[in-house]
């Protein structure tokens, strides 16, 4: 099987915006009186912002108007650090990478959860190396739904078992390997279903190993 593209994730695989998420849902929770801890931060990794809200709540009732209250307040303080990112802020690797898939001919696509991906793409300096970009305003399912990084294919033309997605979360894992990708997870929680793991992320991987893998 020829390899045509590689579809990333945005959070935890190109860039750690992680910490950004945890310090805006932190302060979201200490305004509404609600109790936010690391750990439980853990549990919003990859989920889009309408389902963190819910496991931030654990269960507390919402209206539907103010839980939209609270989702547009946590992004606008999310959006203020997001001014703090520079071209320095991508994780080790993620560029040499990507320098070495274009230079074999393979397709680059981003397939995002978030709202701010195309923001943070621009702020990194790397909106140059995608050719389709898929984010929160791209379909309506979210992972663990396949949706996400199918319609990113789509865009790409080429299907998934001619794909590689790169995740760090559970919810992409799941979602890549339920549309059929070939799939690398980055990092250590929850990734262990992907055909390939990678403790340190995009760091010491090589296009290589991953073309090995996926034809294999
Ligand atoms: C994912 C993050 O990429 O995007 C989640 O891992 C986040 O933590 C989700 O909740 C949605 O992001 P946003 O920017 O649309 O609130
Ligand atoms: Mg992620």
């Amino acid at each position: 099987m020829t390899i045509k593209a590689f579809i990333f994730d945005l959070d935890g695989v190109i860039t750690d915006t992680a910490e950004f998420h945890f310090l805006a849902w932190k302060q979201l929770a200490d305004e509404i009186g609600v109790s936010f801890t690391r750990e439980d931060n853990d549990q919003l990794r990859g989920v889009s912002r309408r389902e963190s809200l819910k496991r931030l709540l654990k269960g507390r009732p919402v209206d539907e108007a103010t839980a939209e209250v609270w989702m547009q307040r946590k992004n606008d303080i999310y959006r203020e650090f997001l001014h703090q990112i520079t071209p320095a802020d991508s994780l080790p690797g993620v560029v040499h990478f990507l320098d070495e898939a274009r230079k074999r001919g393979i397709l680059i696509g981003l397939g995002s959860a978030s709202k701010n991906a195309r923001d943070v793409i621009e702020r990194l300096k790397l909106m140059d190396y995608f050719e389709a970009l898929g984010d929160g305003y791209s379909v309506v399912n979210p992972k663990p739904a396949p949706d996400l990084f199918i319609w990113v294919a789509g865009r790409l033309g080429v299907p998934p078992n001619e794909a590689v997605v790169f995740e760090d979360a559970e919810a992409g894992v799941d979602a890549a390997l339920k549309g059929g990708f070939w799939t690398v997870g980055l990092g250590r929680a929850g990734v262990n279903a992907a055909h390939l793991v990678k403790e340190d992320g995009l760091k010491t991987l090589t296009v290589d190993a991953v073309l090995e893998v996926a034809s294999g």
